[in-house]
């Protein structure tokens, strides 16, 4: 099912927490919204499922407006972070849910319902713990009798807001690929959730990095990390590297230098060169490149991060070396950047996250409730 998202935004007591979004969702991607707290991402999810109405525009599902319907009309599965499953149930109980509380006609027969949930377990590699309870299982198992939930009622979207958010780390990275898997057997529409950039680089086909309401850029994890659209994508996704420069007859100028980077097209002024700090060539003299004095050398696992001194006082800047780098002994070191990007500086670089305060506890009680009256 394609889902799209026409000029929506959001107001909570005119705080605008979506800003004019658009989001074209392609039938059977698994797409993730990456950003960090407070920007907009679970708000556009609710708007989605029809937990929630936008104030302006208007969501789509294939050509049909969805905007006024609601979760249960849209047909949607959901997995959240905290979304606890029915305690008092078992496994298959609780996989079965959505279809045993459909009414009269539509209601699949209990030995259908059984059937279906035996299926799913297999699906999410659970086979045989069907009459277990909640509390007889970890962490990770949950997640999957939720996912197993969610995917009962053949929902034509699964939306998933950091639905392993809660899990530790190794844990995490084995139901990432585990999920990608589910995925590719099942080919759902499927929007993630997540602040973890990882998990939305390994794990998507697309992502859709947030900031402050707004999409910055929509692209492949290639996209997103080698052609950063701008400078919060540029500092939020990899690593990076920043040095104040100023653009000047085509050129980029750091104080009286040129640093022989070309800068054709730009507008004259001050500007920032973002690159990532691995990646660089190191030079033996400097005429035309970035050089500077080593302020603080560290290692960190398998390389060497070097600070270093370029001139002015807020002109430090750091680089990645190979460990054995003599970069602590070495008092300059000159390099080029491998591939870089200047953006003029016409807006605020890193915009400061908005103040956030975490509902989402409510948020996922709420949804229950609603899930518990509404399926
Ligand atoms: N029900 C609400 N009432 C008031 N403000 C809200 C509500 N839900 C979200 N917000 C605000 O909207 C912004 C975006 O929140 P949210 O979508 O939860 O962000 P994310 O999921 O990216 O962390 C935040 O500033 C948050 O405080
Ligand atoms: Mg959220």
């Amino acid at each position: 099912m394609e889902v799209s998202v026409r000029n929506v935004r959001k107001e909570f007591d005119k705080f605008p927490a979506l800003h004019d979004v658009s989001l074209d969702i392609r039938s059977g991607e698994l797409i993730a919204l990456l950003g960090p707290s407070g920007s907009g991402k679970t708000t556009l999810l609710r708007l989605i499922a029809g937990l929630d109405f936008p104030t302006a525009g208007a969501i789509l599902f294939g050509d049909e407006d969805a905007s006024r319907k609601s979760v249960q009309e849209r047909n949607v599965g959901f997995v959240f972070q905290h979304y606890a499953l029915f305690r008092h149930m078992s496994v298959a109980d609780n996989i079965g849910f959505g279809l045993q509380v459909r009414p009269g006609a539509s209601r699949p027969s209990k030995a259908d319902i059984r059937r279906r949930a035996s299926e799913l377990l297999d699906l999410v590699q659970l086979s045989g713990l069907e009459n277990r309870f909640p509390s007889q299982l970890s962490g990770g198992q949950r997640q999957r009798v939720a996912l197993a939930r969610a995917l009962a009622i053949e929902p034509r979207v699964l939306l998933l807001d950091e639905p392993f958010g809660a899990l530790d780390a190794q844990v995490r990275r084995e139901l990432r690929r585990w999920l990608r898997e589910i995925h590719d057997q099942t080919g759902h529409t499927t929007v993630f959730v997540t602040h973890d950039q990882e998990e939305a680089l390994e794990l998507a086909d697309r992502v859709v990095v947030m900031s402050q309401g707004r999409i910055e850029q929509v692209g492949s994890a290639d996209d997103v990390y080698d052609s950063p659209n701008s400078p919060f994508v540029y500092g939020f996704i990899g690593d990076s590297s920043t040095l104040p420069v100023r653009v000047e007859n085509g050129q980029l100028w750091l104080q009286d230098r040129s640093i022989g980077i070309e800068a054709k097209g730009l507008p004259e002024g001050r500007a920032t060169l973002y690159f990532r700090p691995h990646d660089i060539e190191l030079r033996d003299g400097c005429g035309g490149c970035i050089a500077g004095t080593v302020a603080a050398s560290r290692r960190v696992a398998g390389t060497r991060r070097v600070e270093l001194d370029v001139g002015g006082a807020r002109d430090r800047i750091e680089i990645e070396l190979p460990v054995e780098h003599p970069a602590g002994t070495n008092g300059r070191i000159a390099f080029r950047p491998g591939k870089w990007k200047v953006f003029p500086d016409t807006r605020a670089l890193v915009p400061e996250p908005a103040p956030f305060e975490d509902t989402s506890d409510d948020k996922d009680q709420e949804i229950e409730r609603m899930l518990a009256t509404t399926f």
